[in-house]
C-alpha cells in the first residue's frame, strides 16, 4: 500500500519505517529541513536500538523516502498518518495546533479517496474535531475519506520490537472500508486486532497510559510504607506481581515516572476528563505521588550526604530510561539542579545521553566518558537511570575510585547485602 507519515518524530519514524519493512512503499513528511536532509542519509536524530538499521535497509529497497513537501507525500498516498507531537500546554491540557494544521494541509492536497489516521495520542474527540476540519477545507469539493484513531504502542528504547511484534492494534473506525483496508495492512504484524469506535480507542490510549502511571505511582507508594515498617518493596513487588491479575511488569519502584509520554498524558486525560464535566480523582492523586517521589529522593541524598556544599558527586544514569537518549522529564534534571541548588560539584555519565543532557543540565556539571572515571575521588554516587552497564559494573573498581563509598541508588539496581559486604554504605528504595 501507499503510505504517508506526517511528523519524523519517534511515533512517525517508527511507524513509517515498520510499515515500510511489511512491504508498503512509505514517505515520511516533516517540516524541519535538516532533519530529513540527515534522515535521506540515514542519519538517525535519536538513540532507538534497531532503528538505524531498519531505516538505511528501508531507504535502500526504496520503500522508505523523506520530504519536507506535504502535497508531495499526501497525492500519491491512501493512507496518511498523523504523527505530529502533541505537546502539554501550560494549563495541562494537549496542544493540537499541529494535528489541526496537518488536517488542514492533507485536505488541502486530497485528490481521492483517502483514510487519514491519528497515530499522535490525543484526547478523546480530536478525530471528530479532525473528520470536521478537513470537511471545512474541502469546501464543496466532494471527495471522500475516513478519520481513523489508531494509538502507537510502543516504549522508547524497545520502539521497533513493540512495532513490530505488537500485544494489540487498535483501530477506532466509523467505516467497513476504512477497517477492511487497516485490516488488511496490518495483517503482517500477526496481532490481535480491535476494532473499535474512534472515541473508544482515543480513550484507550490515554487511560492505558494513564493505568501503567497509576501502577507506578501504587508501587511507590507502596515503598514508602516499606521503608517505615522495614519491608522490603522488591519482595513485596515479587508477591503481588505473580497474581496474574496484578502482573509484574510496572511495580518496579523507583523515582517517579518520566519521559515524553506519561506526564504528558496523565495530565491531559485529567484535563478532557475536565472539559467533558467529570473530576479524575485517582490521576490527579497519581501526579502528586509522582512529583512527591524524586523530592523523596532528593532528601534522601540530602539525607545521607550532610552537608551537600562542596562535595563531589557522580550521578550516574541521565536519560529518563534505560536504552534512549532522551531527557524529556528525566529526573535526573532535577535531582541535579537540586544538587547544584545546594553547592555539589556533580560529574555525570550516561552511556548514550550526554549530548542531549549539556544542553539541558546547568552548565557546570562535568561529563565523563567513561563510567568509571566519573568516579574519581567521588563522595557519593547517585543512580539515577538503571542501565545494564551500571548494574554489571565492577564494584571493587567503584569502590577503590570513591573517596567516600556511599551509594544512593534511585532504582534499586544493587542487591543490599553485597553492597554491604562489600563495604559501601548503601541506600536504595523501599528496602
Ligand atoms: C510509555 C508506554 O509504555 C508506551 O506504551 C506508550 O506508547 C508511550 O509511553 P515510554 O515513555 O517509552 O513508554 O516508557 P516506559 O517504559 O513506559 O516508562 C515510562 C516511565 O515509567 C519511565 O520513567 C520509567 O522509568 C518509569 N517506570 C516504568 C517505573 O518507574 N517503574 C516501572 O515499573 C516501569
Amino acid at each position: 500500500m501507499k503510505i504517508c507519515v506526517i511528523g519524523t518524530g519517534y511515533v512517525g519514524l517508527v511507524t513509517g519505517t515498520c510499515l515500510a519493512e511489511t512491504g508498503n512503499t512509505v514517505i515520511c513528511v516533516d517540516n524541519d529541513k535538516s532533519k530529513i536532509l540527515s534522515l535521506k542519509n540515514g542519519v538517525i536524530p535519536i538513540y532507538e536500538p534497531e532503528l538505524e538499521e531498519f531505516v538505511k535497509k528501508n531507504i535502500k529497497e526504496k520503500r522508505l523516502t523523506f520530504t519536507t513537501d506535504i502535497q508531495e507525500g499526501v497525492n500519491p498516498s491512501q493512507i496518511i498518518f498523523i504523527c505530529v507531537s502533541t505537546p502539554p500546554r501550560a494549563d495541562g491540557s494537549a496542544d493540537l495546533s499541529f494535528v489541526e494544521n496537518v488536517a488542514r494541509s492533507i485536505a488541502l492536497y486530497m485528490n481521492e479517496y483517502k483514510i487519514i489516521i491519528d497515530k499522535s495520542t490525543v484526547p478523546v474527540e480530536t478525530g471528530q474535531r479532525v473528520e470536521e476540519t478537513i470537511k471545512r477545507q474541502l469546501k464543496d469539493k466532494n471527495i471522500e475519506f475516513d478519520v481513523v484513531s489508531n494509538p502507537e504502542f510502543l516504549r522508547e528504547g524497545s520502539a521497533i520490537h513493540d512495532s513490530m511484534k505488537p500485544d494489540r492494534i487498535v483501530i477506532g473506525v466509523s467505516s467497513q472500508k476504512a477497517a477492511d483496508i487497516l485490516t488488511r495492512l496490518y495483517e503482517p504484524f500477526q496481532a490481535k486486532i480491535i476494532i473499535t469506535n474512534i472515541k473508544s480507542a482515543e480513550i484507550i490510549k490515554h487511560a492505558s497510559n494513564s493505568f501503567l502511571a497509576t501502577k507506578i505511582s501504587f508501587i511507590n507508594e507502596v515503598s514508602r510504607i516499606c521503608e517505615l515498617s522495614g519491608a522490603n518493596i522488591e519482595e513485596v513487588a515479587l508477591g503481588m506481581g505473580l497474581d496474574p491479575r496484578i502482573g509484574r511488569q510496572f511495580l518496579q519502584t523507583g523515582i517517579g515516572y518520566g519521559g515524553s509520554c506519561f506526564p504528558k498524558d496523565v495530565s491531559a486525560f485529567i484535563k478532557i476528563s475536565e472539559e467533558l464535566g467529570y473530576d479524575f480523582k485517582i490521576l490527579k492523586a497519581v501526579e502528586k505521588v509522582n512529583a512527591e517521589q524524586i523530592e523523596f529522593f532528593i532528601k534522601k541524598i540530602e539525607k545521607t550526604l550532610w552537608i551537600i556544599k562542596d562535595k563531589k558527586i557522580t550521578v550516574w544514569g541521565l536519560a529518563f530510561k534505560p536504552d534512549t537518549d532522551d531527557m524529556r522529564n528525566a529526573p535526573s534534571i532535577q535531582i541535579i539542579e537540586a544538587l547544584v541548588k545546594d553547592g555539589a560539584e556533580i560529574h555525570a555519565y550516561d552511556p548514550v545521553a550526554m549530548e542531549k543532557a549539556r544542553s539541558v543540565l546547568p552548565e557546570d556539571v562535568v561529563f565523563h566518558d567513561d563510567i568509571y572515571s566519573s568516579l574519581q575521588g567521588s563522595e557519593a554516587l547517585v543512580i539515577a537511570t538503571e542501565w545494564e552497564d551500571f548494574k554489571n559494573a565492577d564494584l571493587d573498581r567503584v569502590m577503590a575510585l570513591m573517596e567516600q563509598p556511599i551509594v544512593v541508588d534511585g532504582r534499586n539496581i544493587f542487591d543490599p547485602s553485597l553492597m554491604k559486604e562489600k563495604g559501601f554504605m548503601y541506600t536504595s528504595i523501599g528496602r
